[in-house]
């Protein structure tokens, strides 16, 4: 029976998480190491999927894939498909939970799968509506970075309703990403800043480091930008995002010779990166490591 397969990747938020979603902007990258297949067959009974949370009939499928499930249904629909019985399969390398976009990154491959099923074109604004659907279901008030970095599979600097910019790095310095192995969900993370009375000041801050990093970017200085990564960790932290355990990576990390770090996604656990100098990233590697992270990778910012 023939399959049809479409993959996606993760994404990792270089500076904006949260004032992202108050309109300020961001700067994120896609995350090769780590990806999403789904694929879809011709199946005799009903809708189904198989996937590391639930496998069984879409219809029953649990609230965590609501997101997913809609935009299944909504996909079928868009191709005049709604009686099409199918099996789709779901595999991630990409770990849930930790800020690298994977309920995103699911709802790309799924869409994609679905439409290639039905070789049928899927454009890139389509694919945006359906995918931005699926993270408003899963998060409540998504900015849409994660989504449109997944999509785009190139650093972007993102503000809700402009034209995302795209970003050539170019530099030579690694950013090593840590996980702290703590699930965290971003919708609490989202909501706990929301009840946050006193968030402005801290919101406007984030949103001006992000600008200064895009600065940065462009006059290829390191040095300034990991010290506006270092400034955005502790005003994440003031915002309450930040945890013991993402702060004990952070902090090892640059002492080992990162030239800055911070958090990266909606905090409460999940992942940090590190930005470092070259001849730096095998000890900061293995700081991670001794101090408790879970997995480590690196991207090389040259190839971005
Ligand atoms: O936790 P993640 O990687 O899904 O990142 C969410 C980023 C936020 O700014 C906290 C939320 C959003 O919708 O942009």
């Amino acid at each position: 029976m023939s399959v049809t397969e479409s993959k996606s990747n993760a994404k990792i938020i270089l500076m904006g998480e949260h004032s992202v979603v108050y309109g300020k902007s961001a700067i994120a990258l896609p995350f090769f190491a780590a990806e999403i297949i789904a694929r879809i067959q011709k199946s005799d009974s009903d809708i189904s999927i198989d996937s590391e949370h639930f496998s069984g009939k879409l219809s029953q499928a649990p609230s965590l894939l609501k997101g997913v499930r809609n935009l299944i249904y909504e996909g079928l629909k868009l191709l005049n498909m709604e009686n099409e019985k199918i099996k789709i399969t779901v595999e991630s390398t990409i770990p849930s939970q930790r800020g690298f976009g994977s309920s995103a990154a699911v709802s790309v491959a799924i869409a994609k799968a679905l439409f290639s099923y039905a070789n049928k074109n899927l454009t890139v604004e389509m694919l945006t509506d359906l995918v931005g659907k699926a993270e408003k279901t899963h998060h409540e008030n998504p900015s849409g970075l994660d989504g449109d970095t997944i999509i785009s599979k190139q650093a972007i600097y993102f503000k809700k309703g402009n034209e995302n910019i795209k970003l050539n790095f170019n530099l030579d310095l690694d950013l090593v990403v840590g996980d702290t192995g703590v699930p965290a969900s971003t919708k609490e993370a989202v909501r706990k800043v929301a009840r946050n009375k006193d968030k402005e000041p801290f919101i406007e801050e984030l949103g001006y480091l992000s600008n200064q990093v895009l600065k940065n970017i462009r006059n290829r200085d390191g040095e300034s930008m990991g010290l506006n990564m270092n400034q955005a960790h502790r005003v994440l932290s003031q915002l309450g995002v930040s945890t013991d355990e993402l702060d004990r990576l952070v902090n090892s990390s640059l002492k080992a010779g990162a030239l800055g770090a911070k958090l990266s996604g909606g905090g409460l656990g999940g992942c940090m990166i590190a930005l470092c100098k070259k001849d730096k990233t095998q000890d900061i590697l293995n700081e991670l490591k001794e101090s408790g992270a879970s997995s480590t990778w690196v991207l090389d910012l040259k190839e971005i």
